[in-house]
């Protein structure tokens, strides 16, 4: 039952103070007689035997008449995106913790010998903290060697470092840093291995060094997804929806498969499969139609033409940042999932870390699109074996695992299992700071889970 307070007007804005109730998916559940246009929600929970029962929730709603149709489109655009559900009067929480950690732009581009910024730098810091043993450490997506210079930099206890990438032109890049990094440091035990593979062979790659590291484990693993600005920023690569060139999108230039093979000859249905699954896009069978169609044409052959086909097929926003590039962006994304098997690799690959870890060993992954966060947010649940999704770490539990290192104030609140605890109940993303001067970490998160 919901009880309504008195809205009051601040601003163009009405607060409301009202109680509601949430279900298992922690979603807020509103009766549909109340009309939630737009809603920013702050709750309090209530004590209650039932956590979810009677949680106080502030709103803020636009006190336009809720029939006011010049703003019924806009509401409706900003409802969706708050994801409330209109009939069942659902609104979703934002499940995220957003770092609160100075972001030092300036010193952060200073160190860099490339154009790409590493995301989250001192939130992955904090997670293999200076003031924590790390003898080993992996880089399972080197890239410009960023964040594998900053670890390294902070970490002269070092011994082992490897770096893997599944672009051999990243990896030279890389070692290239790393070689300078190395020439000028005091670093005379450490020794750094790079290879050019995919990650999700991180135990033969292991093994390649010595069986003994697979089977002692080693301290930290850090995987870092996505593209790098080097990649997205070389049109070649076929990466960019706003540079033309080849349909490309390998991750590993020997791979067989390019995006043009799957636009140009894959069956009808898995093209549309791939836009709506990988791409999660609403429009995919209009889109699979038109690339369908494209075939009788000659089929599509850059990543200009495809971008002309997704303009052709919104061209009421057409020009528009909010129309067709949105639907580009989605529509890229996809095919380099389908191109590089990003998924079913993730997947796999977050196991095999996991086994690859010593005691106390941690692996952090950032992410960058909803699907990758919920794979390694279900993995990583499957990897502790704990089937009650919203168990929190008790007080206990979180002043151990402080008493390990009193500086870990980012960890918030854990999941324990019987092998591993995973230290981001809610992933980290960026600080505001951050978000505002580098918009690729824009839909960065970061998710951590260490082993016992
Ligand atoms: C976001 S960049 C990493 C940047 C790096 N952390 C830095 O600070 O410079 C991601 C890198 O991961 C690599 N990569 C993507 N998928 C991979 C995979 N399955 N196996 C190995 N490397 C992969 C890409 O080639 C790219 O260089």
């Amino acid at each position: 039952m919901v009880g309504m307070g008195n809205g009051r007007r601040i601003g163009g804005i009405s607060i409301s103070l009202l109680s509601c109730n949430c279900n298992s998916n922690n979603y807020l559940v509103f009766p549909s007689s109340v009309k939630l246009k737009s809603a920013a929600v702050f709750g309090v929970s209530l004590p209650n035997p039932n956590p979810w029962a009677g949680v106080a929730v502030f709103t803020t709603f636009p006190f336009r008449a809720a029939n006011d149709s010049k703003n019924k489109k806009v509401a409706k655009a900003k409802a969706t995106s708050a994801r409330v559900g209109v009939g069942m009067g659902l609104v979703k929480e934002k499940r995220r913790t957003r770092s609160n950690k100075d972001y030092d732009y300036e010193s952060i581009i200073q160190q860099q010998q490339s154009s790409h910024i590493p995301v989250m730098l001192g939130e992955v810091l904090d997670v293999f903290s200076s003031s924590r043993t790390i003898t080993s450490f992996v880089d399972c997506t080197l890239g410009a060697a960023g964040h594998s210079s900053a670890i390294i930099r902070a970490h002269p206890e070092l011994k082992l470092h490897i770096g893997v990438d599944v672009d051999p032109s990243a990896l030279a890049k890389a070692r290239a840093h790393l070689n300078s990094l190395l020439h000028g440091q005091a670093h005379p035990h450490l020794k750094t291995h790079t290879f050019a593979k995919n990650f999700r062979h991180i135990k033969s790659v292991l093994g390649q060094i010595d069986e003994n590291i697979l089977r002692s484990g080693v301290d930290a693993i850090l995987m870092d997804l996505g593209m790098s600005s080097m990649q997205v920023n070389n049109p070649e690569r076929g990466f960019s929806v706003l540079g033309d060139g080849p349909l490309d999108m390998r991750m590993d230039p020997q791979a067989s498969l390019k995006a043009e093979d799957i636009l140009n000859s894959w069956p009808d249905a898995e093209v549309g499969r791939v836009l709506r699954e990988y791409g999660e896009e609403s429009n995919w069978h209009l889109l699979q139609n038109k690339i369908v169609q494209a075939r009788l044409r000659g089929g599509l052959h850059s990543t200009g033409e495809l971008v002309d086909l997704i303009q052709s097929v919104t061209p009421g926003m057409r020009g528009r940042r909010q129309g067709w590039i949105k639907t580009a962006t989605r529509v890229f994304q996809a095919l380099r999932i389908a191109v590089n098997d990003e998924l079913k690799t993730l997947e796999s690959s977050l196991h095999a870390c996991f086994d690859c870890l010593a005691p106390g060993g941690r692996l952090g992954v950032i992410s960058f699109h909803s699907l990758e966060d919920r794979i390694v947010k279900q993995t990583f649940l499957s990897i502790i074996d704990h089937n009650r999704e919203d168990a929190e770490g008790n007080e206990e539990e979180l002043r151990n695992i402080r008493d390990d290192n009193i500086n870990e104030t980012w960890i918030r609140q854990i999941i324990q299992g019987w092998n591993g605890k995973i230290l981001t109940k809610r992933p980290i993303t960026p600080s505001a700071e951050e978000e505002r001067l580098n918009c690729r970490c824009r839909s960065a998160k970061l998710r951590v889970i260490q082993k016992i």
